[in-house]
């Protein structure tokens, strides 16, 4: 059964109180609530990784990197290596997300070289990919997307498919109120999951868990949860709300409980 994972990316926001208030609020909320498979993820900003990892400690709530460097160590002024967050025990790393492409010029070649690295120390890559609004308009949705994993995978060994997550982000809903529907979201991650079939195996495509990310809210999350291949959100603006992250932590569940009573007939 695939994981279901509720990720907050952070982005450039939030300090050290914040932070700390957030992990509190959020640890409390959560405290004896059964989740099953529903994972939550919350991506703070470098400095503050380490208190986030201090407050939910013995919670269920998982702390995530939002980059990492292409190399390994030595003289990179600025940059955190994947062996740095190894140290800290980090279980994900957000890489390739389109605001990186897009102000730091980050190619799928690059995104393949940080994944190979965050593999290499046992972290598990959040890779980010999505067309833009012109590319979409130019019916090039399925080509950028195809070609965005033939880069980002090229030459990546997968045996299960729970090595890597893949994050499906429009471009053109990050952060603007637009959100894919859920046929439209459903569409690509569906895509997505037979490349993979065919790239890598049945056991792969199963396993592997697609996030959709692009103006997920609570008001949304349901429907968008309710898509065959989507399992879960990468969220912005909305996780950055502790009683929102925690609505969408729950919203996840009962979509989860939901669809087991679908399945096993009840
Ligand atoms: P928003 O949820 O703010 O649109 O951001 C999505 C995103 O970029 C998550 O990585």
């Amino acid at each position: 059964m695939r994981k279901i994972i509720i990720a907050g990316n952070w982005k450039m926001n939030k300090g050290l109180d914040e932070t700390r208030d957030f992990f509190q609020e959020v640890v409390s909320a959560l405290r004896g609530v059964e989740l099953g498979s529903i994972v939550p993820v919350v991506a703070p900003a470098y400095p503050f990784l380490a208190e986030a990892l201090r407050e939910s400690f013995g919670s269920d709530i998982l702390v995530s990197a939002q980059e990492v460097s292409l190399n390994s160590d030595g003289a990179y002024t600025g940059e955190v290596s994947a062996a740095m967050l190894k140290s800290l025990n980090l279980p994900y790393c957000i890489i390739g997300h389109s605001e990186r492409r897009q102000y730091h010029n980050e190619s799928d070649a690059n995104v393949q070289h940080k994944l190979l690295k965050l593999l290499a120390h046992g972290i598990t890559p959040i890779v980010c990919i999505g067309e833009t609004l012109a590319q979409r308009d130019a019916n090039q949705t399925e080509a950028v997307v195809l070609a965005q994993l033939k880069g980002c995978l090229q030459d990546v060994p997968l045996k299960t498919g729970t090595e890597i997550i893949i994050a499906y982000e429009p471009v053109w809903a990050i952060g603007t109120g637009r959100t894919a529907t859920p046929e439209q979201a459903q569409e690509v991650h569906a895509l997505i999951r037979s490349w993979m079939m065919e790239n890598y195996s049945g056991v792969v495509a199963t396993n592997l868990s697609i996030l959709y990310g692009g103006s997920v809210k609570p008001d949304n999350l349901a429907l968008l949860l309710a898509c065959e291949d989507i399992d879960g959100g990468l969220i912005g603006g909305a996780s950055l709300k502790a009683e929102d992250f925690i609505e969408m932590v729950k919203i996840a569940r009962e979509a989860d409980l939901l669809i087991g009573l679908c399945q096993s007939g009840d």
